[in-house]
């Protein structure tokens, strides 16, 4: 099996991806990092804890990450995941399971200097933990198989949903990024413009009652949808997360080419901003492998049958 970290800022779809990489049994979890983005730092160690619960995984451990971007102020995303990150879905959950004591970048330079070349990162939250990791250890870019990120958007011009042309896991630090994309490392970035493609509708909860997590994606993703009525007039939640870790399970879900991407970490319209150099003006090395297309209905399936246990 594939060995992976899974870097989280739970959230709704963080924890749908957890969900969803542990019950495919096509992954092995070295660990799970956290790092704050959707929430506060404190509530994704819960939220994340209380998954793991939930699944009954008490074998995967929790590392946690930077508490704050690595340069400006942190900024959340209550309105999409709730007040607590996972639509209040596990409020009478009481919380058993506690963190390890390793600090997320110690643990992702570790894990990599161990597993040397077979080592995945799939990075779902804000870089931050990556790249500290990559500032004390140079040479982790070159140890790692390949980073999976989902964030960005590289084709939707004004479809963002941080700023027009920005996504939020780069937008909540976009300095972290920008060094993730010049490491060096095999980087494929999971962006907006395909896992907009990739919605969980209510009639697909719906085809889940009965399953051991009917329940919590019903009502965890109760404020998600309601913010994607709004925005996009879809009862859905978008499976960004989830489609990060079916690319570590199935490269077939999606199409990727490399180009040269930049981050953009100065404008204030466009911070966040990933540039995709499509027409190779900049005459730069092609840094990262972008996703052209998505099977987003073979992928939706497969993610309803992977979680759709008793
Ligand atoms: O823009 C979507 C991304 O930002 C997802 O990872 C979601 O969980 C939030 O972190
Ligand atoms: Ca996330």
């Amino acid at each position: 099996m594939r060995k992976v970290i899974l870097d989280v800022d739970t959230g709704v779809d963080d924890a749908l991806a957890i969900l969803y990489g542990l019950e495919s049994k096509q992954l092995e979890f070295l660990g799970i990092t956290t790092v704050n983005g959707n929430v506060p730092l404190d509530m994704v160690n819960s939220n994340t804890l209380k998954v793991l619960q939930l699944a009954g995984r008490d074998d995967v451990k929790v590392y946690p990450g930077a508490e704050s971007p690595l340069i400006r102020e942190a900024e959340h995303e209550f309105m999409v995941h709730g007040t607590d990150g996972i639509g209040n879905a596990l409020d009478d959950v009481t919380l058993e399971k506690e963190l390890d004591n390793q600090f997320a970048p110690d643990f992702i330079i570790e894990s990599a200097r161990r597993h040397r070349g077979e080592l995945t990162l799939i990075m779902v939250g804000p870089l931050t933990n990556l790249a500290l990791a990559l500032k004390k250890e140079p040479r982790l870019a070159g140890w790692l198989d390949e980073v999976i990120v989902m964030g960005g958007l590289v084709s939707l011009a004004g479809k963002g949903n941080s700023l027009p042309n920005s996504e939020f896991n780069i937008y909540a630090d976009a300095e972290a990024a920008r060094i993730v994309f010049h490491s060096g490392a095999e980087v494929t970035l999971v962006s907006l413009d395909v896992t907009h493609q990739t919605f969980l509708t209510i009639d697909h909860i719906e085809t889940m009652k009965g399953t051991k997590y009917y329940n919590f994606v019903k009502q965890s993703t109760d404020v998600f949808r309601n913010f994607s009525m709004q925005r996009y007039n879809i009862n859905g939640c978008a499976l960004h997360d989830p489609l990060t870790v079916g690319f570590a399970i199935d490269k077939e879900f999606l199409e990727t080419e490399k180009y040269f991407v930049d981050v953009e970490t100065v404008s204030p319209l466009g911070y966040g901003q990933t540039i995709c150099d499509f027409r190779n003006l900049w005459k730069k090395e092609p840094n990262v492998n972008i996703c052209l297309n998505v099977d987003g209905e073979g992928f939706v399936k497969h993610f309803l049958e992977t979680i759709s246990v008793d």
